[in-house]
C-alpha cells in the first residue's frame, strides 16, 4: 500500500471503530458523571448535601428536609424516571430545574446520585 491508502485504512478503521463504540455502549450507560458531579456541586449540594444525606448548608432553613439518598432501599423505592421527573418538576420545597438542565444534564446528575445512593440493585 501506498501512503494515501495507509491513511485512507487508518480513517477506516477509526470510523468503524466509532461506530462499533455507539452501537454497544447501551444507552442508560453514557452519562458522563465529571459533569453531573460538576452539576450537583453547583446546583445540588447546598440542600443535598456532600454525599447526598440531605445535609446541606441550606437544608435546615427548608421546611421539609431532603431525603438521604444514602439510606438502604432509596434506589429501589425510586426508579430513575422517578427521579428524573423531580428533578425536572421540582417538588416542594425543591425548585423546578426545567430551565437550568437540559435533558442529558438531568440524566447526568442523577447517574451522579446514584453513585451516592445506597441499596440499589
Ligand atoms: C432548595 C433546596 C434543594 C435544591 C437546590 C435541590 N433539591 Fe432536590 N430535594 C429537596 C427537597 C426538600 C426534597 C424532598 C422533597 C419531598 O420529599 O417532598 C428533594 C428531593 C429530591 C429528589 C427526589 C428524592 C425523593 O425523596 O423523592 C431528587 C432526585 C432530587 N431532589 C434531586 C436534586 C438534584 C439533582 C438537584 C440539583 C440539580 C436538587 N435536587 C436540588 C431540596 C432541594
Amino acid at each position: 500500500m501506498n501512503g494515501n491508502q495507509w491513511r485512507a485504512a487508518i480513517v477506516a478503521g477509526f470510523f468503524a471503530l466509532t461506530l462499533s463504540w455507539i452501537a454497544f455502549v447501551p444507552p442508560g450507560e453514557a452519562a458522563d458523571l465529571g459533569r453531573g458531579g460538576e452539576i450537583y456541586k453547583l446546583m445540588c449540594r447546598k440542600c443535598h448535601g456532600r454525599s447526598g444525606k440531605g445535609d446541606g448548608p441550606k437544608a435546615k432553613s427548608l421546611k421539609k428536609k431532603p431525603r438521604n439518598y444514602t439510606e438502604p432501599g432509596f434506589l429501589d423505592e425510586h426508579p430513575d424516571a422517578e427521579l428524573k421527573k423531580v428533578v425536572i418538576e421540582g417538588k416542594e420545597p425543591m425548585p423546578s430545574f426545567r430551565k437550568k438542565l437540559k435533558d442529558k444534564d438531568v440524566d447526568d446528575v442523577i447517574a451522579y446520585i446514584k453513585t451516592l445512593a445506597g441499596g440499589g440493585k
